[in-house]
């Protein structure tokens, strides 16, 4: 992997995780530090049984009722998902520990984006299923997403903040469309470093994992249940149609799948967040509707500008999507990892649709702002 700028500095000088000094975080135990130190050898080597019995075994020790309950759901759907992956079916003593844990933290029974993003402890004691150069990259993935996360938390606090007031001074308004690029930066610095440090194929290999589960019909984890991502365009641009139709298909259908955590309290954007910035968009409190009051015409050329780098960030997401999974563009939804796109939309659209409004949003404000000739 090539350096690409300070944003992966740690990743650059750190080796394969199987032999980086670690401080363990291990709240299931024997069954969490098989996950970290077994479970992607008997991938590599697809002991199905073993893994079968294993997991059996483990779960029928562990007490699911400790500490660290998003961790130690990890743990064990990551034990659940790794026996999936080599083709058994997980038996009733690892379903149930899974079903009992994600229980008493309202989550899916299953591999989240919270918990292979935020619970999964990156520096301290990561979990990977990889081996190898294959546990390295995608350490490096679940790191970029965090990275991206964690920044993200930061300017969704500072919006909130800055939008408080019904149409907030020109001064606040300015600084919350200068954090509102933030936001936009930290993901493209995310996007480029994907694209010139993963590989391909260690993409191809990881994303075995993070399938849709179709024996339970859920979901696999992803980014798309960013709420940071969610909160950031909601903020931006007010109740969208695409907003909208987030909230119909995610928001009020699958809300288990966001992250139960939030941006003050954890570091990490989640529902709670998701809820408040629906709340400000009801009241109008959106940097949109800020630099819409006429006296901060001064704004506009700013909230142009913060269109403009809104819609580019998203290009660069479907650059991503188009280098890693071109078959996303070549076939129709149903055919995608076997299972319809988001909510039965294909994710051609979803990437087509977000684009769209950001140009047409752009295009819309300027203008309505360019001076009429009587003017
Ligand atoms: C190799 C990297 C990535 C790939 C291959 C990828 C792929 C995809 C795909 C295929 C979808 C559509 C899913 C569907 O409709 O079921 C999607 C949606 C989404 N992804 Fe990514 N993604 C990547 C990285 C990221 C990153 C780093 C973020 C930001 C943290 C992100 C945020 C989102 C969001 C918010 C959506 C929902 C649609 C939208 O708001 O545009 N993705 N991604």
């Amino acid at each position: 992997m090539r350096k690409t700028d300070t944003f992966l500095t740690r990743l650059d000088c750190c080796d394969d995780p199987s032999t980086q000094k670690r401080t363990p975080r291990r709240p299931l135990n024997d069954l969490s530090t098989f996950v970290v130190e077994r479970l992607p050898t008997l991938l590599a080597d697809t002991k199905a049984q073993e893994l079968h019995d294993e997991a059996e075994q483990l779960a029928s020790q562990a007490d699911p009722t400790g500490r660290e309950s998003a961790l130690a759901l990890l743990d064990a759907a990551m034990l659940q998902r790794a026996v999936l992956s080599v083709g058994g079916k997980p038996g009733p003593e690892i379903a149930g520990l899974v079903e009992h844990i994600s229980g008493s933290i309202e989550s899916i029974p299953g591999l989240t984006y919270e918990g292979v993003i935020h619970a999964n402890p990156l520096q301290a004691d990561p979990r990977v299923f990889g081996s190898g150069e294959s546990a390295r990259a995608e350490l490096f993935f679940y790191d970029v997403h965090a990275r991206i996360e964690q920044q993200l938390a930061i300017v969704i606090s500072r919006l909130f903040q800055l939008l408080a007031a019904d149409e907030g001074d020109t001064e606040s308004t300015r600084e919350a469309i200068a954090a509102a690029q933030d936001g936009f930066h930290v993901m493209q610095k995310g996007f480029r470093a994907l694209m010139h440090d993963l590989s391909k194929d260690a993409f191809s290999s990881m994303r075995r994992y993070f399938s849709n589960d179709h024996v339970q019909g859920m979901s696999g984890p992803s980014a798309l249940f960013s709420a940071g991502v969610y909160c950031l365009d909601s903020l931006v641009q007010g109740q969208t149609a695409k907003v909208r139709a987030f909230q119909r298909e995610h928001k009020f259908l699958r809300q288990e799948y966001y992250p139960r955590t939030t941006a003050m309290g954890d570091g990490f954007v989640g529902i709670t967040d998701m809820q408040k910035a629906n709340s400000y968009v009801a009241q109008g409190r959106t940097i949109s509707l800020h630099t819409q009051c006429s006296d901060h015409a001064g704004l506009s050329e700013d909230y142009a500008q913060l269109l403009h780098i809104g819609g580019q960030t998203r290009k660069m997401h479907m650059g991503v999507v188009k280098t890693f999974l071109p078959e996303v563009w070549t076939t129709t939804p149903t055919e995608v990892d076997g299972a319809k796109g988001t909510a039965g939309t294909s994710p051609k659209q979803i990437f087509d649709e977000s684009i769209r409004m950001y140009d047409e949003e752009e295009r819309r404000h300027r203008d309505s702002h360019t001076p009429s000739a009587h003017e």
